[in-house]
């Protein structure tokens, strides 16, 4: 099924992908079976029944293989991957899967940690509840296309009780009036300081605020601190002690690489596993800008195509069975492109 901005294809994903066109992808993004979860439908070729683990990640190896060619040489590839267990052990999936990719080719960037902060305690007498899965963010090459801008999160460490949310009247946004001069002096006075220079002849971090346009009472945007507070002490040459001045990003901080995101209730009743909107969202805009192409080879219900298209991306997804090609081409026809999707970790960006 097809429209402008989405094609949903139904067939094994190892020979369609095969079949699309050499780096048309900015991003992959997925989340295939799980190794003996659950079953989807009879066709043979359906991935996460094999016999053993290593047939699984055999299967899954071949088909992100034929990925890396149809992404572009600035593209990624995000898989969501849980583990499993079998006879108290974890069968490490998502750790040997990543070593494999590795071997294919692809620079393993990140192993984000999903944790699932409304995940159900499980009932074992002597292992842990699974609170999380991995989501393995790789790239054709050293470098691709990131855009942190449309991910930060904004005033963080308020968040996380390290400091209070200021009065809006004392958090400044941007620097007022820097002084030229003032800097200039004070970059003399870092160069030729020395571990004999006395503290007091040192410039203090309210004079370098100051300097750089910042009232060193009123607080940053970003981490909630004064910024006569914001210096990082940092040894130049060998004096121990000069403080620097270093302003956050007044976009927001990067994002950690723990992903805080509830599990998304099932369409209607069925139990089906698909991935929140949240996590696509964060990664969509991080790897990929307007107009770009988005693959996810195991649509399932169409998630990823929802928050791309939704996203002003174009998006091509597969699946074995009928019944997900449908009801993922009516999930996606149906979401507004003017939906307003809620990021999972930062409200603000229009990217
Ligand atoms: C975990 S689900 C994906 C859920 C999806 N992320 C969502 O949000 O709805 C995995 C999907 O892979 C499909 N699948 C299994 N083997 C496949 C294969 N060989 N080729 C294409 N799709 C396959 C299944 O039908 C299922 O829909």
């Amino acid at each position: 099924m097809q429209s402008e901005s989405f094609k949903i294809i139904r067939g094994d994903a190892y020979q369609i992908v095969r079949r699309l066109p050499a780096g048309k992808f900015r991003a992959i993004i997925t989340s295939p079976p799980y190794y003996r979860h659950r079953h989807y439908g009879n066709n043979d070729h359906e991935i996460g029944r094999e016999q053993t683990a290593e047939a699984y990640l055999d299967s899954l190896t071949v088909v992100f293989e034929a990925c890396r060619n149809i992404l572009t040489e600035d593209g990624s590839l995000w898989i969501v991957i849980g583990d499993t267990r079998r006879q108290h052990e974890k069968l490490r999936i998502p750790h040997r899967l990543a070593e494999r990719l590795v071997q294919a080719g692809y620079v393993f960037r990140e192993d984000i940690v999903w944790y699932k902060k409304n995940n159900v305690s499980s009932s074992s007498h002597d292992n842990f509840s699974q609170a999380y899965e991995y989501v393995l963010f790789f790239s054709k090459n050293r470098r691709s296309y990131a855009n942190l801008d449309a991910v930060r999160v904004q005033g963080n460490e308020a968040a996380e009780g390290r400091n209070k949310v200021p009065p809006r009247h004392m958090v400044q946004y941007a620097p007022q009036n820097p002084d030229r001069n003032e800097i200039a002096r004070i970059a003399n006075i870092i160069h030729s300081a020395s571990s004999s220079t006395p503290l007091a002849k040192l410039p203090t971090t309210s004079d370098i605020a100051r300097a750089y346009g910042y009232d060193p009472d009123k607080f940053c945007p970003t981490c909630y601190r004064k910024f006569k507070r914001h210096a990082t002490r940092r040894r130049i040459g060998d004096h121990k002690h000069y403080p620097i001045f270093a302003v956050c990003n007044p976009r927001g901080k990067n994002p950690s690489n723990v992903w805080e995101i509830a599990t998304k209730a099932h369409y209607g009743n069925e139990h089906f596993a698909i991935f929140p909107e949240e996590l696509v969202e964060v990664i969509v805009r991080f790897a990929t800008e307007k107009d770009d192409n988005v693959l996810d080879p195991f649509a399932g219900r169409g998630t990823t195509g929802i928050v791309a298209t939704s996203l002003g991306r174009k998006f091509v997804g597969i699946d074995l069975y009928n019944d997900n090609v449908e009801k993922a081409s009516r999930n996606i026809a149906k979401t507004d492109n003017s939906a307003n999707l809620i990021m999972g970790l930062a409200p603000n960006n229009q990217h």
